[in-house]
């Protein structure tokens, strides 16, 4: 069986690095690896952390893409080597534009697609923009629906989507035990990443940021910058924010949060310092997708600045709040979780609703047609 898997952002890599690592031990599988290169410097760095050897690189990326542009390149260039590798399946991930159009261009030539982390929804077009649409799509397209969790699967039957439906747990959850066996296996690792970064102050709270969404551009980003400058003035936090390499999101954060002495502004961290710094963050502000399937894995508080949010799961178990863009909401918010010791503890313990490492090798015995026992988040028995 000749699998062509296809991804171009960070957290498609990272969250398809595990699967490839498993489908390249694969017994009668052919294993393609494609990047769109939708994100360059964002992307390379995980390949080179998984170890990822890539077969072909369609290098789409250009400063400040737009979205029908990218899809444009996406198009031509991925139908180009569908013609040279002729692969019996394509995997795509989640809900970029690299997966709707590498979706599309396989479904044009009737190669069947799986689709990682599939039936998450908001139900709402706007948000997140234009990923709730793209993740619609290629749900429609495909014929494998590697629904992550319950929830994902009971959205897809919603739609009438039946009969493709496999829950195997969320892939982000075999990358982030990957990394933190690395971590942990190498107290060195830990040690010289410390020294990296010898600004961090341990008497202060680290509250760790991360923002990037399309609609929270203009209003949005200005409201989360001010609820920063305002959160900054504590002198009991620390706040660092490794700032995305979108050219909408840099010039509006660095231009107005540069001046702050307690706002450390850094370019987006690998993904092994990364996840060193949520565990050593006291809380996680975001608008990530993947930064919320995480850190509740690793006991830590979220607070999400959006309005809605396709994962339901953590929302629930209550180390997920949605706090949206208001700059006083985020203050507000942030400061009930530094004040209040008792709620933090509420909030602050280790739940898992999204996987249990085992994710790839379920892909994989879906793909072969293999029997498997589903994921079932009842039955993770040993969340860190
Ligand atoms: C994309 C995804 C979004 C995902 C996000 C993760 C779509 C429609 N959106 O949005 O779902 O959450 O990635 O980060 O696919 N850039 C670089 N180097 C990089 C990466 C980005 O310079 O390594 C800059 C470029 O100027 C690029 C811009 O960021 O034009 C935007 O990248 P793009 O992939 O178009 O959109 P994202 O907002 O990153
Ligand atoms: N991440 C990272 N470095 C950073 C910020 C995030 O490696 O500086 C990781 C994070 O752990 C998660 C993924 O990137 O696995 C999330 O990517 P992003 O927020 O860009 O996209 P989303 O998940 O919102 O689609």
């Amino acid at each position: 069986m000749k699998v062509l898997s296809l991804f171009g952002t960070r957290p498609e890599g990272i969250k398809m690095a595990p699967l490839v690592q498993a489908l390249a031990d694969a017994e009668g599988v052919q294993s393609i690896v494609c990047t769109t290169g939708q994100h360059r410097q964002m992307l390379d760095q995980v390949l080179q952390l998984f170890d990822i050897r890539v077969d072909h690189d369609l290098d789409v990326m250009l400063p400040g893409q737009t979205l029908n542009g990218l899809f444009a390149r996406l198009m031509g260039r991925v139908d180009a080597l569908l013609e040279e590798v002729q692969p019996d399946c394509v995997l795509v991930h989640g809900d970029t534009s690299t997966a709707t159009a590498c979706s599309l261009a396989a479904f044009h030539r009737r190669i069947p697609i799986g689709h990682v982390e599939a039936g998450l929804r908001t139900g709402d077009l706007s948000q997140p923009f234009p990923e709730e649409m793209n993740r619609r799509v290629v749900d429609v397209m495909g014929n494998w629906l590697f629904a992550p969790t319950l929830a994902s699967r009971a959205n897809l039957l919603q739609e009438n989507l039946q009969g493709r439906i496999h829950v195997t747990g969320n892939t982000v959850i075999d990358a982030l035990e990957l990394a933190l066996r690395k971590l942990d296996a190498r107290p060195e690792l830990s040690a010289s990443l410390a020294a990296r970064y010898p600004w961090l102050d341990a008497s202060r709270k680290l509250v760790l940021v991360t923002g990037h969404r399309r609609e929270n551009f203009g209003a949005g980003f200005q409201q989360i910058c001010a609820g920063l400058a305002r959160l900054a003035q504590r002198d009991d936090v620390q706040i660092v924010y490794p700032v995305h390499l979108n050219p909408q999101v840099r010039n509006v954060v660095i231009g107005s949060l540069s001046e702050h002495a307690n706002i450390y502004l850094i370019d987006p961290l690998d993904y092994l310092d990364f996840v060193w710094f949520m565990r050593r963050a006291y809380l996680i502000l975001t608008d990530s997708g993947g930064v919320q399937e995480e850190a509740p894995h690793l006991g830590k508080p979220v607070l999400v600045m959006r309005d809605t949010t396709e994962r339901p799961e953590a929302v629930s178990a209550g180390t997920v709040r949605l706090v949206g863009t208001d700059s006083t909401r985020i203050v507000q918010a942030v400061g009930s979780f530094i004040d209040d010791a008792a709620l933090y503890q509420r909030v602050a313990r280790s739940v898992n609703p999204y996987g249990d490492g085992q994710a790839s090798a379920r892909i994989i015995a879906a793909l072969q047609g293999r029997p498997f026992v589903e994921f079932n988040p009842q039955s993770v028995t040993a969340p860190r």
